[in-house]
């Protein structure tokens, strides 16, 4: 194995390093070594090569980034391996150019104590493509009832505390969570949706559910517990994250709150950016989401609060289900869309194609800021950084093609659909885990 490698001749966007620039990036045993003004090293035809006994990756015409970081992916493992498998996962992280993940805790049992912390980090390291984060639960089995021990899941390495997939519903449970995490400096995820108004919605409730005759759930439901959570930071000085905030509301309750300094970060789903509840057309379970598909105002106010700095991270929400639960009727499949293979096409063409969101912009809530979330060393090209890293042909035109996807949930409203840009080389610790293999492959 070659010790050195150079990505020769990519633009180098680190906006940790407030670095944007045609250079070579030199990574010497499987830390960043250097970043120098770009010399012809002379690759060979095909792309890559080798040059005084370093490995050469061309990256001419293309973006060399920080590796991505989710805060928010659906691992399934363990209990659901059906769905999709930690290294199944992984495989699609690394696919999507995302070298870290941050595990949800919704599986079957819960991530609420230490063995099960460690079981998805060791599957994880064996596997060895993308890193696994944890996230673990605020409460025991999901179940809204009693505190999960905090210290016990932080001391195992857990990023932050969630019931994702459900909100933590009881105000004084989420005080007290709120309190406890601010302990160790972490932050309660709140999957933010009022239980009572959003009881038995399928949907986004607007134009399209009426029609359509389903049940839906309206935005209040989520700006409520919103409004809610925010109090509660206030009143704790605990650290509340959204997670995948859907409404034009949201973003305003947001950006006030941080403007009076509230300790309030959040994020946003590339398919909460890109597609609204016009997705759902004729009971279509793949754009069956939750939050779901709003419309296209809540669309733009995302759009705007991404570009201002109010949404910190876009996250994938990346939720593998079956085919089989999914080909079931719109009242009965499961919500979630599989992510990770998508986002970074989906936001190339959604908001640098259409000029939203700058590359800096994007890089920096694809990597820096979910890292510094996290807590993470990653998410910059510090000189002596572990050297993950993403190589983007942002340019490179595609068509999705879920059946051939790494990630066992094929779920994606995006199948079928041309989009623009897509991750060619990703390396971690130095070491390539991801490479195109053909111009144009999903
Ligand atoms: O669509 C969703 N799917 N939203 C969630 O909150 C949970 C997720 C899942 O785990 O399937």
């Amino acid at each position: 194995m070659s010790e050195r490698v150079i990505i020769s001749g990519g633009r180098v966007v680190d906006p940790a390093n407030k670095r944007d620039e045609i250079a070579d990036v030199i990574i010497e045993n499987g830390r960043i070594a250097d970043i120098l003004a770009h010399v012809s090293a002379k690759p060979k035809r095909n792309g890559n090569g080798a040059s005084n006994g370093a490995t050469v990756i061309d990256a001419q015409g293309c973006i060399v980034a920080p590796g991505f970081v989710d805060l928010h992916t659906h691992l399934r493992q363990p209990g659901r391996e059906d769905k999709e498998t930690i290294e199944t996962a992984l495989r699609a992280a690394v696919s999507g150019g995302f070298t870290t993940v941050c595990a949800m805790p919704n599986t079957e049992p819960a991530i609420d104590s230490r063995g099960v912390v460690e079981m998805v980090r060791q599957e994880a390291q064996r596997v060895g493509l993308a890193d696994a984060q944890v996230i673990g639960a605020v409460t025991i089995g999901r179940q809204g009832k009693e505190l999960t021990p905090f210290a016990e899941l932080f001391e195992a390495g857990c990023v932050g505390l969630s019931d994702d997939g459900s909100p933590v519903g009881h105000s004084l449970l989420m005080r007290r969570a709120l309190e406890y995490a601010r302990m160790f400096d972490r932050p309660i995820i709140q999957h933010a949706e009022d239980s009572q108004l959003a009881a038995g919605g399928v949907m986004h409730e607007g134009a399209v559910s009426t029609r359509l005759g389903l049940r839906g759930m309206p935005g209040a439901a989520e700006t409520v517990m919103v409004a809610r959570d925010i109090a509660l930071a206030e009143l704790t000085g605990g650290w509340l994250h959204v997670a995948h905030i859907s409404c034009a509301e949201t973003v305003d309750l947001i950006r006030d709150a941080k403007r009076r300094g509230i300790r309030v970060t959040c994020e946003a789903t590339p398919h909460h950016l890109a597609l609204t509840d016009a997705a759902v057309g004729d009971f279509d379970t793949l754009a069956k989401v939750n939050p779901p598909l709003r419309t296209d105002r809540d669309r733009r106010a995302l759009m705007q609060g991404l570009a201002d700095g109010t949404i910190d991270a876009i996250a994938t929400d990346h939720a593998p289900h079956t085919d089989w639960e999914k080909e079931a009727e719109f009242d009965q499949a499961p919500f979630g869309i599989s992510g990770l293979e998508t986002a970074l096409a989906v936001c190339i063409t959604e908001l640098i194609e259409t000029k939203a969101l700058a590359w800096p912009q994007l890089i920096e809530r694809l990597s820096t800021t979910p890292a510094k979330i996290a807590r993470l060393a990653s998410g910059s090209l510090a000189k002596g950084a572990a050297a993950d890293i993403t190589v983007i042909n942002p340019s490179l035109r595609w068509r999705v093609q879920a059946a051939r996807f790494a990630s066992k949930g094929r779920n994606t409203p995006f199948d079928q659909k041309d989009l623009i840009g897509r991750a060619v080389a990703v390396l971690r610790n130095g070491r390539l885990v991801y490479e195109a293999k053909e111009a144009g492959e999903a």
